[in-house]
């Protein structure tokens, strides 16, 4: 990849500035916030425009006033970065660098860019000095070094101290810096405050930063503008001023009167809100993985359990884990927690139990997966190895297009392992680029993790089903996609010409299903679906 040009997800190619256009796109930048602010509006600087900034900062940029005149001018600033420039560009047209199922994100960006004119995008660090808010959406990842160990990783800090930086050398003291970025509790007090307080030190300042912290609870899918405007939000200051300038911005920009914020008394506490909110989640999906091989072994069907014990209302939020768990934020956030305590707090002890155990059992749940495929194959005289398998569904949860670390990819990167020729269908993805450049992207690939690899970056996702099942020995439900919940055994049958191993991970067949799927010969297997065997039986002894 050339260092000048910074290449969208479709290959539109964007040659980086060069340093004599930083002058000129401040001037331009200074020019217009100067008239924003002639009309009363207020300057939002919102850091980072992946995933969740963009949003962000449109939502603010679409805030109005009592009048329901516009009130806040946002500019989306992002590094020039070879990876990431092109949404700049790609924002000031008007359009939305991420793809979203939410049918609010794209207009709202063109409305907020084209019409209202409250949205703009530029790459220079210098529009923070023009700042009354800054909002900080940049990444904090997590890198795991092992497959199923998550207390060998590490945070990756740097994009995150390098913004605190940025930010202390080019902002007004008054200014608010609202961090959103899921960070290791302890970052705002004890890695932001530090670093900030000594620039401003140096800039001659006496005040302290006014930093917040307020974490976002977004959600990838058709709500994703509500998920964070219209939802409830925690917030926290450093300060009593930075603690008030933060429930007043909030409570302007996102429907707080239907969504109260809590404010909590310290960052401390709203950064850990947001780990153990995510950890809680992680464990009690990791939790049913134990009694899902349990039910395989024993002839129970895991799903009918889960119904019986949900209509108890305190235990109405049981979930069937999917074959692993994915998303940008439940398996790493608990590691940001654990690496804290050690690397932030400065504890030596090892208080943690639960939250690591989450994680790894989570991340390698789909391994499973990739072993009923394997038996199911088996049992029909094809060698893994020699099978052609079609995996329904790459993102991480339904009906989404988000294949952030999703259950689908270990299960691919397993199935390759083993030498299955694969192909993948989901309605919702273009192009899976954690496959197609796994060289690069994400930068740290779980390619590391397995061998016999290469192969994956020819892979290709089909959105015609009836194109991807003709000649496939296995078919395997690995997301509960709308357009999977109703396929008929008999067309399914019809289209691949032959009977097939059929796997279900998250509970999409039903037992009629199940038994006609039986009956056309095919050999059906499921993550918790024990009760599939005494059905086979069933059937033999007919
Ligand atoms: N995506 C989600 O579903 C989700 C949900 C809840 C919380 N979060 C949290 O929100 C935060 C952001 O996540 P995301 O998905 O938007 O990440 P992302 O990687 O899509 O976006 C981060 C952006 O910040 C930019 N950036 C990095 N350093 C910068 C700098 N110095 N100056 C300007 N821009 C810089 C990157 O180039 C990138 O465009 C993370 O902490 C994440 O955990 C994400």
């Amino acid at each position: 990849m050339s260092q000048n040009v910074s290449v969208s997800l479709e290959g539109v190619e964007y040659p980086l500035p060069k340093k004599e256009d930083y002058p000129e796109e401040f001037k331009k930048m200074k020019n217009l916030a100067d008239a924003a602010r002639s009309e009363g509006k207020e300057i939002v600087v919102v850091m980072g425009v992946g995933f969740v900034g963009v949003v962000m900062a449109a939502i603010v940029a679409d805030t109005v006033d009592e009048d329901g005149k516009p009130s806040k001018f946002v500019i989306g600033m992002q590094r020039p970065s070879v990876r990431s420039y092109w949404k700049i560009p790609i924002i000031n047209k008007g359009e939305s660098p991420v793809k979203a199922e939410d049918p609010e994100v794209d207009p709202m960006i063109k409305r907020c860019v084209l019409e209202k004119k409250t949205l703009v995008a530029s790459f220079s660090y210098d529009v923070l000095s023009l700042a009354d808010v800054v909002v900080v959406d940049v990444q904090c990842d997590y890198a795991k070094n092992d497959l199923g160990n998550v207390r060998t990783g590490h945070v990756q800090m740097t994009a995150l101290e390098e913004s605190f930086e940025i930010i202390a050398q080019h902002i007004q003291p008054e200014a608010l810096v609202l961090i959103e970025t899921t960070v290791p509790p302890g970052t705002t007090e004890h890695i932001a405050f530090p670093i900030m307080k000594k620039i401003f030190e140096s800039r001659g300042l006496e005040s302290d930063p006014l930093l917040a912290h307020s974490y976002e609870r977004v959600m990838p899918g058709r709500e994703y503008v509500a998920s964070i405007r219209d939802f409830w939000r925690v917030c926290s200051g450093i300060n009593e001023k930075a603690r008030e300038k933060v429930k007043k911005f909030l409570n302007e920009v996102l429907s707080t009167d239907k969504f109260p914020l809590t404010v909590l008394d310290c960052p401390v506490e709203s950064e850990t809100a947001k780990i153990v909110e995510n950890s809680y989640r992680a464990t009690i999906l990791a939790f049913m993985d134990e009694w899902s091989l349990f039910a395989e072994r024993n002839g129970v069907d895991l799903i009918k359990v889960i119904k019986a014990i949900k209509v108890r209302p305190t235990h109405s939020n049981m979930i069937f884990p999917g074959p692993g768990i994915g998303g940008y934020c439940l398996p790493k956030d608990g590691g940001l927690g654990i690496w804290a305590y050690k690397h932030i707090l400065g504890f030596e002890d090892d208080i943690f139990r639960f939250t690591p155990s989450a994680i790894d059992i989570n991340d390698t749940r789909s391994l499973h997966a990739a072993e009923l495929v394997r038996d199911a194959l088996r049992n029909m005289n094809v060698p893994i190895a020699a099978a052609k398998v079609l995996v329904l569904g790459a993102s991480y949860r339904e009906d989404v297009g988000d294949t952030r670390y999703s259950g689908s990819e270990i299960l691919i990167r397993k199935l390759a392992e083993m030498g299955a020729e694969i192909r993948v269908h989901d309605p919702y993805v273009d192009q899976w680029w954690e496959f197609v450049n796994q060289e690069i992207y994400p930068s740290n690939s779980r390619s590391r993790f397995f061998r016999n690899q290469n192969m994956l970056t020819e892979l290709t996702l089909q959105k015609d089903l009836q194109k991807a099942l003709p000649q496939t020995d296995a078919v395997v439900f690995a997301v509960r996609h709308e357009e999977y919940l109703d396929l008929e055994p008999d067309k399914i049958v019809q289209s691949t010409g032959k009977p097939v191993a059929v796997i279900d991970c998250f509970g999409i067949l039903d037992d009629e299903k199940i038994k006609h799927y039986l009956e056309l010969g095919c050999e059906v297997k499921g993550l918790g679906r024990g009760h599939i065997r005494r059905m086979k039986d069933l059937i033999k002894n007919k």
